[in-house]
């Protein structure tokens, strides 16, 4: 049977990476291979695999940047914790967007919220003697994994499909009561099923936090991206749902990948809350040589990774966050783009027989975001990421993001401009047709 991209190039790029299954390739192998049936083919896939920002960066950013390296800053080393003003730019940044007081002090920039989520890691399992490992409430960013890997982290997790609500708190209880979980990890809204926690999970999770004396760590990578509300006016209601209003326990790991349009940039923002920042832990002088935590953080973790972020970077972020805060510039309506792509492309493909996986917050549809995930009958994850590459459609399986939901897809808008539409369509109509619910689709690529 004839498929939109030829089937003998695609089988063949499969076999040349030498994957045991293509459909549990992580995401950058998926990305190789889906390269290389590009170049073999001549034909461009809807590009679904990668949670890369589609948009270009903000002028004001490229602009601060630039000046600043005019000035001579790339020959001076930068503090570890930022330069002030942009410590200041950041505390300014959360009070007025997620209505949360937290002194510029304990505000910094990192290289990509990566590195915040690996020095959270590092000195949430370090605090405590006993307690040490981390607790992930999935589907869940697969690197984030990695890094309690490479750190020799012990860790947990369970998919939040069945535990939204009132059953939230005894699902996470089961395992605070333990006694041994330094961190509870999560992204807010999710990836990769975007979800968003409701006010009363997120409370749920901070009483609990406090309770049993673990800390929060709030992956803020899609910042203000629920775009079923407007976040984006500084300083005025609604602010963006985060477990700090209901616990002292917590840090927050924001990035400007998505919500700025500055992944190549690397650089994020950590922001710890005073009491936690100067609290001390009883383990954590052998690994950073001070019992402080925020000393810790940043003369110990810091210092050690990177010795702080690129100088220059730290200026284009301070001119943005300077936009931002000031109301010149709205992050929001730059990105929101994404939530109407979201809409339609949803909307196609279940007319086109697949069902959204993750598709309600609590009791609320899901919203219309960055990110949505998909299934289609009679196929588990792993098949149906491969049976789409013949189709010119490439995404992630769910198996490798902590979900036990074996039979869905993460699909990324993000590279899909609206130019590209019909041409999605038309391919998924030929999936349905080369698929009717039911028939067993293996015979046609056997
Ligand atoms: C949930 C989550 N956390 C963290 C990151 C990494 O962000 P950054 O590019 O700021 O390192 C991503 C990027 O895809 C993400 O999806």
């Amino acid at each position: 049977m004839e498929t939109p991209i030829n089937r003998e190039i695609v089988k063949q790029e499969i076999d040349k990476m030498g994957l045991e299954s293509v459909g549990m390739a992580s995401i950058r192998e998926l990305n190789r291979i889906v390269n290389n049936i590009e170049t073999a083919t001549g034909d461009a896939f809807i590009r679904m695999e990668m949670g890369v920002p589609g948009l270009a960066p903000p002028q004001i950013a490229v602009d601060a940047e630039i000046e600043a390296l005019k000035q001579g800053v790339g020959s001076k080393y930068p503090p570890f914790d930022g330069i002030p003003q942009l410590k200041t730019e950041i505390s300014a940044f959360v009070k007025n967007f997620v209505d949360i007081e937290i002194p510029a002090e304990s505000c910094f920039p990192t290289v990509g919220s990566m590195q915040g989520c690996y020095m959270a890691m590092m000195c949430c399992s370090r605090r405590i003697k006993g307690k040490e490992k981390l607790l992930f409430i999935d589907p869940g960013f697969p690197v984030n994994k990695l890094q309690a890997k490479v750190l020799g982290l012990p860790f947990a997790h369970f998919d939040v499909y069945e535990y939204r609500g009132d059953k939230l708190g005894p699902k996470l209880e089961s395992f605070l009561e333990q006694g041994d979980v330094a961190a509870i990890m999560y992204s807010n809204p999710n990836n990769p099923a975007w979800i968003c926690f409701t006010e009363k999970e997120l409370e749920t999770i901070g009483s609990l936090a406090t309770q049993y004396d673990c800390i929060v760590m709030e992956d803020l990578a899609y910042f203000g991206m629920d775009f079923r509300k407007n976040y984006s006016i500084p300083g005025q209601p609604p602010f963006i749902p985060s477990v700090a209003k209901f616990t002292d326990n917590y840090i927050l790991l924001i990035s400007s990948s998505k919500s700025f349009s500055m992944a190549g940039q690397r650089i994020g923002m950590s922001a710890i809350p005073e009491k936690l920042f100067h609290s001390t832990g009883n383990n954590l002088k052998s690994f950073f040589g001070s019992d402080r935590f925020g000393y810790a953080y940043i003369f110990g973790a810091m210092y050690a990774l990177s010795s702080g972020v690129s100088h220059s970077n730290q200026y284009g972020l301070l001119g943005l966050l300077k936009a931002v805060n000031s109301g010149e510039f709205n992050f929001v309506d730059h990105v929101k783009e994404y939530g109407d792509r979201a809409g339609a492309m949803k909307q196609m493909f279940t007319q086109n027989g697949f069902k959204i996986v993750y598709d309600m917050d609590d009791d609320k549809p899901i919203a219309d975001g960055f990110y949505f995930t998909i299934s289609y009958p009679g196929f588990t994850g792993v098949e149906l990421v491969e049976e789409l590459l013949y189709y010119g459609i490439s995404a992630i399986s769910l198996s490798t993001t902590g979900s036990d939901r074996h039979e869905g897809l993460r699909a990324c808008v993000s590279l899909t401009g609206k130019e590209r539409f019909n041409e999605l369509a038309d391919r998924l109509t030929r999936f349905q047709a080369d698929h009717p619910e039911g028939s067993d689709f293996k015979i046609i690529h056997a």
